[in-house]
């Protein structure tokens, strides 16, 4: 089997490892998620690599480099998935980072650093609603105050953590040491349509979209659906459903603004109740930090506007906020050279989907290698990308290791 059939046919392995019997769903510190990184574990060992897991769950591999070895070069992406997700979102950037690990050892070539292939444990937030739990780990920015947060069963991060096997009082043991680190690269699907419709199978990421992760809850009051008279209500979800309309319509007045209310739970949640409690999650980004603020407290005011009008409350929360990154020229040059020996075209693009690439910013130089996917579907279980393009992605970070080898 060649390298992308292996990669193809791993794909299709983890992509059956879910917590959900008919979709794909693996969350932060789930049964799924200790299946899938045992798995990941037995690929990486395979592969030639020493394997361990940090405090937080993210599984590394490493192969040692040459005699001059004195620093180490990160490839990954994310292990966990959205709800009822596709196959290809964080799993790609793993592989391919074993693969490419695959390669040395058969070709028997020795770097001038190590390497380790991270599978983050969390990226998408999707258990706790904060993201990137993994990679902030590694970059020693984890805020301790998350430990607190619970998931929608009230389990805190903490007992998530201990009962996977982790270790939530030693998360900061599992920071990387910024001056030991070369950089860090992944590959990701561009969960885009613009490299299909340049007819590319490859481009080079030049920068990474900030978020703002939100919680909203409007509070009000419940009553009997049959004898509480209209003008006498304190209906959350009214309040609730005015918000969710006015952001789409702020967002579409915006150039460059996204803005989505995701998830919603209504309390007490009976047809002849009306609803006390509403408790909603907004994700706001734009390629501007500034304007991405301005947006967020323009949507605050607006919520406190209704809760105002419509008598009810409205509690405003920020759960995280990540500005936007460059990738640095030096890697991601390097990372065109070899796309433009493999494809010939060099396409740069920027990412309106948030990557842990995003947070090892924080402690290396980062560079992405977007890989083209049909329609531009993600998280969704139509993402789709050809094999053929996970062959020139494999080909594209192998020459970029060597390229990187010779520029040390
Ligand atoms: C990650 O997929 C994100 O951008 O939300
Ligand atoms: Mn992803
Ligand atoms: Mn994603």
């Amino acid at each position: 089997m060649s390298p992308a059939d292996i990669v193809m046919q791993r794909i299709e392995v983890l992509g059956k490892i879910s917590d959900e019997p008919q979709s794909l769903t693996r969350t932060f510190c789930s049964p799924a998620m200790r299946k899938a990184s045992n798995q990941v574990a037995r690929w990486m060992r395979e592969a030639g690599m020493s394997v361990r897991e940090d405090s937080i769950g993210n599984r590394i591999g490493r192969i040692p480099g040459n005699a001059a070895e004195v620093k180490t070069f990160l490839l990954g992406s994310h292990l966990d998935t959205v709800r009822d997700a596709g196959k290809f979102d964080g799993p790609l950037g793993i592989l391919v980072g074993v693969a490419c690990v695959e390669h040395l050892r058969q070709k028997k070539i020795q770097l001038p650093f190590a390497i380790e292939v991270v599978a983050f444990a969390d990226e998408e937030g999707v258990r706790y609603q904060t993201a990137y739990l993994g990679s902030k780990v590694l970059a020693g920015n984890f805020p301790a105050r998350d430990l607190k947060r619970i998931d929608a069963n009230g389990v805190t991060m903490t007992d998530a953590i201990s009962r996977y096997g982790g270790n939530p009082a030693q998360l900061e043991s599992s920071r990387m040491e910024s001056t030991r680190l070369v950089g860090y690269a992944e590959v990701h699907i561009e969960q885009g349509p613009v490299l299909e419709k340049n007819n590319l199978a490859v481009g080079v990421v030049s920068a990474i979209a900030g978020q703002t992760r939100g919680k909203i809850n409007f509070i009000g009051r419940a009553g009997h659906a049959g004898t509480t008279p209209m003008n006498l209500r304190k209906d959350a979800l009214c309040a609730a459903a005015e918000f969710i309309l006015g952001v789409e319509h702020y967002a579409k007045k915006i150039p460059g603004l996204v803005a989505t209310v995701g998830q919603l739970a209504t309390l007490p949640g009976a047809s002849n109740v009306i609803p006390a409690r509403v408790h909603l999650s907004l994700d706001v980004r734009h390629q501007s930090d500034a304007k991405r603020n301005l947006a967020c407290q323009h949507l605050e005011r607006f919520a406190r506007k209704i809760a105002q009008k419509r008598h009810v409350f409205a509690e405003w929360e920020i759960i995280q906020s990540t500005n936007s990154v460059p990738c640095l020229p030096g890697l991601s040059n390097l990372l065109a050279i070899a796309t433009a020996e493999h494809q010939g075209k060099v396409l740069r693009l920027s990412s309106g989907a948030g990557h842990d690439a995003a947070v090892i910013a924080a402690i290396a130089p980062v560079a992405m290698l977007f890989v083209r996917c049909r329609g531009g579907v993600s998280h969704h279980p139509d993402e789709s990308v050809k094999k053929a393009d996970v062959r020139m992605a494999i080909s594209v970070m192998n020459e970029f290791l060597q390229l990187l080898a010779k520029s040390k």
